[in-house]
């Protein structure tokens, strides 16, 4: 468990979707600079579990705790503004609109309004080099998640959830990316829960893990140690051997 208390976590979540259960009694939680690394195969729930920590989907049982306040009814915007940030699977940016256009519409969500000063700030923490005039629709994978990481950033979340950064990366971006959000947690100070289904990639990263399978939390604990766990290697054969 993490050694000082978590500053967002959740208490034995469910949910039911299309007549079926889809997560089951999960409860997890991250401390203030923690890496928390959520793992499992294709299919397990961890998106699931994001879209209802950051308050796109209400589950049917369980809460969730930002900051000491239970915000389980609490819509996505209003958990923003309390500092939760969340990144999508897909790195999704208005194609049309040039990078400083797509800070400016970030700049201007919630009031008070953040400076350009707030973008500039943000875009050098995640390394961000591209003018702003360029389309955010001609970037590359990498540089449309470090858009989208520092637009996030800019209001200085206390806790970011990061679903699949690495997907489509190549090695050399992914320690890059893996440095960032190294750099969010330690020096800044912020809980990350990242969702990875490569086991290999949080080992790398991941101060501690939860593994979920088919809607339960199967392993908790050291990630070297939970990827010895006969439960957690048993849910990963069956799916790389179907
Ligand atoms: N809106 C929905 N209605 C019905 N079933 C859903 C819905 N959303 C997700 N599911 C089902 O819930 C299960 C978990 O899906 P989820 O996307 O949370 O998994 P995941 O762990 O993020 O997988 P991946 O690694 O492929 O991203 C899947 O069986 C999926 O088909
Ligand atoms: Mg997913």
């Amino acid at each position: 468990m993490a050694t000082s208390p978590a500053v967002f976590a959740c208490e034995d979540i469910h949910i039911r979707l299309g007549g079926r259960s889809i997560l089951e009694g999960i409860s997890l939680g991250v401390a203030p600079g923690e890496i928390l690394g959520v793992v499992g195969p294709n299919g397990a729930g961890k998106t699931t579990l994001f879209e209802i920590l950051s308050g796109r989907y209400t589950p049917s049982q369980g809460r969730v705790i930002l900051a000491g306040k239970d915000v389980t009814r609490l819509k996505l915007f209003d958990r923003a503004r309390l500092g939760l940030g969340r990144t999508y699977q897909s790195p999704v940016v208005p194609d049309a609109l040039t990078v400083g256009e797509v800070f400016r519409a970030a700049r201007q969500a919630f009031r008070p309004y953040l400076t350009r000063f707030h973008a500039e700030w943000a875009a050098e923490k995640v390394g961000l080099r591209v003018p702003m005039s360029v389309l955010a629709g001609s970037l590359e994978a990498l540089n449309r998640r470090k858009l989208l990481l520092a637009c996030l950033l800019m209001r200085k979340p206390v806790v970011m959830l990061l679903d699949e950064p690495a997907a489509g990366l190549i090695n050399s971006e992914i320690d890059e990316l893996d440095s960032i959000i190294r750099h969010l947690a330690r020096e800044m100070g912020m809980g990350i829960m990242l969702v990875e289904h490569r086991l290999e990639l949080l080992s790398a990263i991941a101060d501690r893990c939860v593994v979920l399978d088919l809607g339960k939390l199967i392993a908790e604990g050291d990630p070297e140690k939970v990827f010895e766990d006969p439960r957690v290697r048993a849910a990963y054969f069956e799916v790389e051997a179907a």
